[in-house]
């Protein structure tokens, strides 16, 4: 088993960065799990599944691969062996996710790759169940969150930066229904594990939040 840090949170927290932040200064490897689940997500789409339609998103499973490999540090998804990481961050995508990723065969799916990756690495994962269900027995785990304003402003500056045309009060209102769901679902809901350290990086820079990670961790 190699060494482990769970970073799970709701969208937006900055989980994704943090965590591959505090994964280059261990020199361990970042696993983002979110981007697994919009792997399938794309397959999902791609066979033009409808988001509610659960039986038909656990058979979809049966023939979707999706593997992880690492190109200059960089985490890429395959999907039956082609690459799809510049598909996987489009609203569309996030949305089949956080809807597709209730489903059990889903979740099962991913697990086994997940906790393989964790037996012969050493990891930084971050997603909505590493601490509560994938790893129980992190070294270090962390629940990272923000308000929902300051969640909804940093998604607003990014796709303001990217020059993509948005409206702050739906991008808001967005955050609050994917918490809604991703806290509320039957299986592995977004929960704080109870031996996992809050951090509320609301009024913590980036270099803040990744010290206060980096203070838990082994020297
Ligand atoms: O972190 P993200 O936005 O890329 O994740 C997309 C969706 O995937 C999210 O809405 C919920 C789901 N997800 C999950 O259920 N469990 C994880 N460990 C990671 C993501």
């Amino acid at each position: 088993m190699g060494y482990s840090i769970a970073i799970d949170g709701p969208a937006g927290a900055g989980k994704s960065t943090i965590a591959r932040l505090v994964a280059r200064e261990k020199g361990y490897i970042y696993v983002d799990t979110g981007a697994m689940y919009r792997g399938l997500a794309v397959h999902f789409l791609k066979q033009g599944i409808d988001p509610g339609d659960a039986d038909g998103i656990a058979a979809a499973c049966e023939d979707a691969d999706v593997s992880i490999g690492y190109e200059e540090g960089s985490q890429q998804i395959y999907l039956n062996g082609e690459n799809i990481t510049s598909l996987l961050r489009t609203e569309e995508v996030g949305n089949m996710a956080s809807r597709s990723s209730s489903v059990p065969r889903v979740r099962e799916k991913l697990l086994s790759l997940q906790r393989d990756l964790a037996r012969r690495e050493n990891v930084v994962m971050d997603g909505r169940d590493i601490g509560t269900c994938v790893l129980p027995d992190a070294d270090v785990k962390v629940y990272l969150t923000a308000s929902s304003a300051t969640r909804a402003r940093r998604r607003y500056d990014e796709l303001r930066e990217k020059g993509v045309p948005c409206d702050y009060s739906q991008i808001e209102r967005d955050i609050i229904e994917r918490d809604e769901r991703d806290m509320n679902r039957a299986v592995s809901p977004l929960r704080q594990a109870a031996d996992a350290v809050l951090i509320d990086s609301s009024d913590m820079t980036i270099r803040e939040v990744a010290d206060a990670i980096l203070a838990l961790c082994r020297p």
